[in-house]
């Protein structure tokens, strides 16, 4: 039997994610969105590009959420996103609202499944559908480090010249203005970047990197990005459909790793059939510890706001 992933918010992020997993023929996909017609008319067309590409697959769009049952996965998109002047912390009370409606109907008809949550503030979001779902923490993974650590690769290839699949880096924390890009654990081609660049263009492509979200943003004005981030949510959900126990830095709840009892944070983690299979613990620098500590902070008051 294919593999079945619902979408719900059939938005930017929602519809181009379920572009990529057609691309890629990974499985069925279900679009689910409040707007009228929205879903239904954006599934519709892409299910007219499938003879095109060649792929089977079959994708529906809807408003209510039947068609979401024996999904395997379901990548939560529904929110506002934000706008120019917004950080996404301004977006806590509305998507926390919406959040928490998703969840529900979700876990009514999907219970066996594998939350992905994208919507932000991304931390704060996954913290609370894990509460509110009552999943155990292998099955409610936030996406937002593939995205960072995307961005950061892109930077660093960019500045070197360089094909982007020779760029290994990571990013680490809360998708937000504290996240941690790890330069010490970035190399090209396997070989460090600091061999390569001096740390005043670290310096630069770091604070780039935090800035990236905003940078489209100021460009778009009406909305944020959406290629890379529904790209880095495909890459989660690839990982899972094809049990690759793949490494990549995710949201995850945590329960004592890096001296963090209680709350989602950006760390790197082992994805494979059964979500999240394992967390991977590096040596964090004295520094590095304090950034990713003052990281875990502002996740924890946005979750005290919001009660979770
Ligand atoms: P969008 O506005 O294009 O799409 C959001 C969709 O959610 C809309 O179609 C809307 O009708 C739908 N929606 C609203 N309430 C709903 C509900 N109760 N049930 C079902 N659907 C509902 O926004 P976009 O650009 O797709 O972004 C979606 C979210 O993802 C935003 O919160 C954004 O900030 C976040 N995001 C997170 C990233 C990350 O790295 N974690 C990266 C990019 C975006
Ligand atoms: C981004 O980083 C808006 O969180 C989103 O692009």
């Amino acid at each position: 039997m294919r593999k079945k992933v619902t979408i719900v918010g059939a938005g930017n992020v929602g519809a181009t994610a379920a572009h990529w997993i057609a691309a890629k023929e990974l499985a069925d996909v279900v679009l689910i969105d409040v707007a009228e017609g929205i879903p239904q008319g954006k599934a519709l067309d892409l299910l007219e590009a499938m003879p095109i590409e060649k792929r089977d697959v079959h994708v529906i769009g809807a408003n209510d959420y039947a068609d979401a049952a024996h999904s395997d996965i379901v990548v939560i998109t529904a929110g506002i996103p934000r706008k120019p002047g917004m950080s996404r912390d301004d977006l806590l009370q509305t998507n926390y609202k919406i959040m928490s409606d998703v969840v529900n109907k979700i876990t009514a008809v999907a219970p066996n499944s594998i939350l992905i949550i994208v919507s932000n503030p991304l931390d704060a979001m996954a913290q609370a559908a894990f509460k509110q779902s009552k999943f155990n923490r292998e099955r409610v993974i936030g996406m937002a480090g593939v995205l960072d650590s995307a961005r950061y690769r892109t930077f660093i290839a960019e500045e070197l010249k360089v094909s982007v699949e020779n760029v290994t880096a990571f990013v680490l924390g809360g998708h937000g203005d504290t996240m941690v890009p790890l330069p010490r654990y970035s190399s090209v081609a396997g070989i460090p970047i600091s061999e390569l660049m001096d740390q005043a263009t670290i310096d630069r492509i770091v604070q780039r990197t935090r800035d990236g979200g905003a940078e489209i943003v100021k460009h778009l004005k009406t909305g944020s990005a959406f290629y890379a981030p529904s790209a880095a949510a495909v890459e989660m959900v690839e990982a899972i459909l094809k049990d690759k126990k793949k490494i990549l830095p995710c949201a995850a709840y945590l329960q004592g790793e890096y001296g963090i009892t209680g709350y989602y944070i950006g760390v790197p983690c082992k994805l494979g059939e059964r979500g999240l299979e394992q967390i991977i613990e590096i040596k964090l620098t004295p520094e590095e510890d304090k950034a990713l500590k003052k990281s875990a902070e502002s996740v924890k008051e946005l979750c005290a706001v919001i009660g979770v």
